[in-house]
């Protein structure tokens, strides 16, 4: 069976082969656990400590500053429930977007039970945050900021040192959800100038299950996962090893090869791009032109289903799409809708993300697929 062209990077990565080497040993033979200090815990131990160093040389941080987790989530977790904790005889008051993923938006409504209050902010057509915005939207009792750096539906990048410019003359904390970010576009969390930044280890080629929070060393932060004393103290539970190496070596391909790797995926993005809207009418961008990931494309097609035209051609494209269309009407993703797209637009909305994998044929057999199913679709559907 041929399988389905492959371009949803955004929602997850495949293992690279490289990766699975470094693991395979680690799944094998060196099973042991690195708390122990007999034999078996030597390797895993040293297992986990290099892949600290990778990923620190990664975001070029110090190895201390790094935290391993169980993923994106687990880690925008422990970064805003940890400050909020931490800093709640300071202020109640946290600062966001409209735009974040659930793994955030869902953290700051449970901090609310709490008595945290958030502010999210709107963003302008193309997805971004303004830093005057921000600045406006300061109390007295802000003691957080926690915006993403690139959205996973429209790949639009914010101007994250923009922010935390902002953070630090109101000595408020800068959060970073990053799991879109690393592994395509450079993120030094010095440039970016954050306190927090989280990590999907699966966004980069590494496995499910882990994910890394770098906090910087002066940053007082409350545990999330109460336990042992695993990861000096800051993460109970015994370490995900054979994901760690993974996400090690997963870090260090991404820095070795990320400007080459930027050029390939603008490539062939930008290619999916001039193929879709030379042969479409009636298509328009979603995201920032510039400003996004080189690997993402969102459209949206005037008054089409998107998710019918997906299940149409889902034995030959794999991607996904930003409205849900049912009997009892659409749910466009809250992204689109903070962006304003109208509705006849958002229900008709594609995501391609390309990746490493990704070859030219396969995008030119795209979009032959695409335009085919599009063309063939019946005329403008009614709204429901
Ligand atoms: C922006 C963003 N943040 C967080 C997550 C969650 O990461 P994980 O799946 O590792 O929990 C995702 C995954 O889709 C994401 O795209």
């Amino acid at each position: 069976m041929i399988k389905p062209i492959y371009l949803d990077y955004n929602g997850t990565t495949p293992h690279d082969p490289e990766v699975v080497n470094t693991m395979l040993p680690f799944l094998k033979e060196h099973f042991g656990n690195p708390s122990s200090s007999h034999y078996y815990g030597i390797v895993p131990t040293e297992g986990v400590e290099k892949a600290r160093k990778q990923v620190a040389n990664l975001l070029k941080c110090q190895p201390e500053e790094i935290i391993f987790t169980s993923g994106g989530t687990e880690s925008n977790n422990h970064a805003i429930q940890g400050i909020a904790f931490s800093l709640r005889d300071k202020g109640n008051h946290i600062i966001s977007s409209q735009v974040e993923h659930p793994a955030v938006l869902e953290v700051c409504k449970y901090l609310e039970r709490f008595g945290f209050e958030t502010t999210y902010l709107p963003v302008d057509e193309y997805g971004l945050v303004d830093p005057v915005d921000l600045e406006a939207a300061i109390k007295p009792e802000t003691i957080l900021f926690t915006i993403m750096h690139a959205n996973n539906e429209v790949g639009t990048l914010q101007p994250i040192s923009e922010f935390s410019k902002i953070a630090r003359k109101h000595q408020i904390i800068m959060h970073t959800d990053a799991a879109q970010s690393v592994g395509k576009v450079p993120t030094d969390v010095n440039s970016l100038g954050v306190d927090l930044l989280s990590i999907a280890g699966h966004k980069l080629y590494a496995p499910k299950g882990v994910g890394v929070l770098y906090v910087r060393q002066s940053i007082d932060l409350w545990k999330f996962c109460h336990g042992a004393g695993q990861e000096n103290r800051a993460r109970a539970g015994t370490e995900n090893v054979v994901g760690i190496v993974g996400l090690g070596q997963a870090c260090e391909i991404a820095g070795r090869n990320l400007l080459d790797s930027i050029k390939k995926m603008e490539n062939l993005r930008d290619l999916l791009h001039e193929g879709l809207f030379s042969q479409l009418d009636d298509i328009r961008l979603n995201g920032h032109p510039k400003q996004r990931l080189p690997n993402t494309l969102s459209v949206s097609v005037k008054g089409l289903e998107a998710n019918k035209v997906l299940e149409k051609i889902k034995g030959e494209v794999a991607a996904s799409a930003g409205a849900a269309c049912h009997s009892g009407g659409v749910d466009v993703s809250h992204v689109l809708k903070a962006m304003q797209v109208p509705l006849e637009w958002a229900k008709g909305t594609l995501r391609f993300s390309v990746g490493r994998m990704t070859t030219t044929e396969q995008i030119e057999h795209t979009i032959e697929i695409v335009v085919k199913a599009i063309k063939n679709q019946p005329g403008p559907l009614e709204i429901s």
